[in-house]
């Protein structure tokens, strides 16, 4: 519900009139009747962990994004892991990601053994830097990570280039990007290995969940093993063979996907389309609404991607405002606008400064684009009241602060 008065108008953290009643979160999945049913289906059913719905889930995605393979993961991390497992990486290995992600797209180097080595980001887009990346690259170097951040999918051309004349597997983060397009194609379908999540927030959810992409079957069934304790058949698969016999040969986990989640996720999927074109629309409403408040710089998009917006984080022009980012972050909040930050750049954490010595400064682009960063509310259930109450709070608030 909003509750809009005329400007100028004093701020909620002021004690005035906040633009909203209620709280608007920056994401919030979507879940239905069908996808509801799905669900209490296979609860009814015999298998509860890998059933039927596993692979056909598998199935319907790989065919979404364009993969000859899809293998599902209990978590965007745990797809992560695998992917880092399936690439070989080991002790002594280094692994090339961004500081501007989520903290797992580094750790799953770290749960390999393997030392992860950050390059700094493009202004435009905040994802890598090919050119910084290549600076990085060592005899020690065996991957590089991607992230497609606020679902732009990273520069895949030049990265892909460069990982092909050098040896280097290439897995994309691509937890913000499900139903981007690169040049044409969808993410999913270009790099060796391509890592999705389905948390609540992103654009389909089974609850907690991932699933790697992959053109290699080799790697297909790398991750197939890793995610099962590194073990050749599932429980399943014995009981229709009639056997008891199976072999771990190598040293996996369990990150198995339940099978009521795989029905989740098969029912989202085919509202895939229809969320993605809801976010597109919404950023399309920002873009229009933002184009005349010079302190807000939206989000850039290249000519030649299709981005998914998971995310919409602008940037304040901080030298033309009084106050920083905290001060209209918390000023938005009290407006009921659920703002976020992504990311605080994962060197300056501090598990990262004690353990590799990082101190800041050593990734200036990533490190300003930080203090500037607010990440506004973007979910494909949003009505358009709550689009509208948004663009008001955000000028309401930039408005007051402006120089
Ligand atoms: C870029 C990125 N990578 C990895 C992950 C981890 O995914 P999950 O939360 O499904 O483990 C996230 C989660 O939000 C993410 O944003």
């Amino acid at each position: 519900m909003s509750i809009v008065s005329a400007s100028p108008r004093e701020l909620a953290i002021n004690g005035g009139m906040p633009v909203r009643s209620s709280f608007l979160p920056y994401g919030h999945q979507s879940i239905d009747e069908t996808d509801i049913q799905a669900v209490v289906d296979v609860l009814r059913s015999d298998w509860l962990t890998t059933g039927p719905k596993v692979g056909e889930f598998e199935e319907a995605f790989a065919g979404r994004v364009g993969a000859a393979h899809a293998v599902s993961f209990s978590s965007g991390t745990a797809a992560l892991h695998g992917a880092a497992f399936a690439a070989g990486l080991k002790a002594g290995d280094e692994a090339i990601t961004t500081p501007m992600t989520f903290a797992a797209t580094a750790n799953c180097v770290l749960y390999q053994g393997a030392k992860p080595v950050f390059a700094d980001v493009s202004w435009d887009t905040l994802n890598i830097d090919p050119e910084q990346l290549a600076g990085k690259i060592s005899s020690k170097t065996r991957a590089v990570l991607p992230v497609d951040y606020a679902g732009h999918p990273a520069d895949l051309g030049t990265i892909l280039a460069l990982a092909k004349e050098r040896g280097l597997v290439v897995i994309e983060d691509a937890c913000h990007a499900l139903g981007a397009e690169y040049r044409g194609r969808p993410v999913g379908s270009i790099a060796d290995m391509t890592v999705f999540s389905f948390h609540p927030v992103k654009h389909i959810t089974t609850g907690e969940g991932g699933m790697v992409s992959t053109n290699d079957p080799k790697l297909a069934e790398a991750l197939r093993r890793f995610r099962n304790h590194g073990i050749s058949t599932d429980a399943r698969q014995r009981q229709s063979a009639g056997q008891w016999h199976y072999e771990m040969v190598a040293l996996g986990f369990n990150y198995r996907l339940p099978d009521f989640a795989c029905a989740l996720g098969i029912s989202q999927l085919t509202k895939l389309d229809s969320n993605l074109a809801r976010r597109r629309e919404i950023a399309a409403q920002y873009a229009a609404a933002f184009r005349d408040v010079p302190v807000v710089v939206p989000p850039a998009i290249r000519a030649d991607v299709l981005p998914a917006w998971h995310l919409y984080p602008i940037r304040l022009n901080l030298g033309q405002l009084t106050a920083d980012r905290g001060t209209i972050f918390r000023a938005l909040r009290a407006e009921n606008i659920g703002v976020n930050v992504h990311y605080i750049p994962v060197h300056l954490h501090p598990y990262y400064r004690e353990q590799f010595g990082y101190k800041g400064g050593e990734f200036p682009v990533a490190e300003d684009a930080y203090s500037r960063l607010i990440s506004l509310p973007m979910f494909h259930g949003m009505i358009d009241q709550d689009v509208v109450d948004v663009i008001s709070a955000v000028k309401k608030v930039t408005g007051f602060y402006s120089r």
